[in-house]
């Protein structure tokens, strides 16, 4: 009998999905191969890949400043990532601090840069979204939490000012329109609303990286990944595939 998770993450798949997924573990598309055996480089994987990145840009409407990258390490990953190819030493960002995640990014970024958390709602244990939030115009970024898991606090609306926008969608993307023009990045594991952990998505506004002076690691540079088309090592094909068929399913 099917039995149904709740809980935040990973998250309940569709049945037909699984069933592909399934399937390809046992024959790859009539290939013979299991999925877990075949080469990222393979016809139909790089096909697989292309396609998944054409539906996130459908769904979003993302025009070609835009890229859309499968990375790894999870949506953690990106607290540390983001700072290191976006923020240089003497330079501002501002963080909005509404509950656990936010606070593990602020730590990271602090390691980069300096970090300017214009609200904050810990004193009340994270039970609200800030609002009339003052957001200084020279931050290189304003980095916030749309959804906050643990908390159950979600933002309503985009922060107001002209910042740049970076934000963690972990556990709300694709559950509502935005306007993706105000965001020089996004991501979001894929365990909750997209598919299954291994994969985390980033949409990155190209124009905006490479304005950092420090060594960033070739592994840790979206250039790189821009550059590879999410290939530049071996990536965790199956999940990636499993989001595909998801994405795939959920826009029939
Ligand atoms: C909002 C949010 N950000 C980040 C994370 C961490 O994601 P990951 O486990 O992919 O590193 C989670 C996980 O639950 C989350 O809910």
């Amino acid at each position: 009998m099917k039995k149904y998770n709740f809980s935040a993450g990973p998250a309940v798949l569709p049945r037909e999905v699984i069933e592909k997924a399934a399937a390809s573990v046992l024959n790859y598309n009539n290939s013979g191969f299991s999925i877990l055996e075949v080469s990222h480089r393979s016809k139909d994987v790089v096909a697989a890949m292309d396609q998944a990145i054409a539906l996130v840009k459908e769904l979003y409407g993302l025009s070609d400043e835009y890229e859309v990258l499968f990375l790894q390490g999870g949506a953690s990953t990106q607290f540390f990532q983001i700072p290191m190819n976006f923020l240089n030493e003497e330079e501002t960002a501002g963080y909005i601090n509404t509950g656990a995640w936010s606070k593990k990014a602020i730590k990271d970024a602090k390691a980069y840069g300096k970090v300017n958390v214009v609200a904050s709602s810990e004193e009340q244990n994270f039970n609200y979204i800030p609002k009339n939030i003052s957001i200084p115009s020279d931050l290189k970024y304003l980095h916030y939490t749309s959804n906050n898991t643990i908390f159950g606090t979600q933002f309503q609306s985009l922060p107001e000012t002209d910042v740049r926008l970076i934000c963690d969608m972990s556990s709300d993307i694709f559950s509502k329109p935005i306007d993706v023009s105000r965001f020089d990045l996004i991501y979001a594991g894929a365990q909750k609303n997209m598919g299954p952990a291994g994969v985390t998505l980033v949409i990155v506004k190209k124009s905006a990286l490479g304005t950092v002076s420090r060594y960033v690691p070739v592994m840790l540079d979206y250039r790189t990944h821009i550059e590879n088309v999410s290939m530049y090592n071996t990536p965790p094909v199956f999940a990636m595939y499993v989001f595909y068929v998801n994405i795939a399913v959920d826009q029939r």
